[in-house]
């Protein structure tokens, strides 16, 4: 079942922008990012399709320098902001895993699974 968890305010994310949280899950740790663009908020497991490693290039640094996508750190690959699908590099035609996430009373919160 999943689990709410509330995680951040919003304004703590840049606009573009990311960050990154890992978060206990019955005992377990799960790391998962935040990508901001405008009044939206995406969530995503950190773990890259193609070998799954950690995406950031630097802590809370998941973004491309134009902000228009998520960029893996190890091979280049470019994920879509809003959907996590790979639009270029080894794992081209795959998907980030999204978490359904939200905003309440400017406060964000996922759903871990
Ligand atoms: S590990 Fe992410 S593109 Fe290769």
């Amino acid at each position: 079942m999943a689990e709410p968890r509330k995680l951040c305010p919003l304004d703590m994310l840049q606009d573009p922008g990311s960050r990154g949280f890992s978060v206990d899950r019955d005992g377990r740790p799960v790391e998962l990012f935040l990508v901001r663009r405008g009044a939206s908020v995406f969530a995503y497991l950190n773990r890259c399709p193609h070998t799954g490693v950690n995406l950031e290039w630097l802590p809370d640094q998941f973004l491309d320098l134009s902000g228009g996508f998520v960029q893996c750190a190890t091979h280049g690959a470019l994920f879509r902001l809003e959907d996590g699908y790979c639009v270029r590099g080894p794992c081209g035609g795959a998907s980030l895993q999204p978490l359904q996430a939200w905003v309440e009373a400017d406060e964000v919160w996922v759903a871990l699974d």
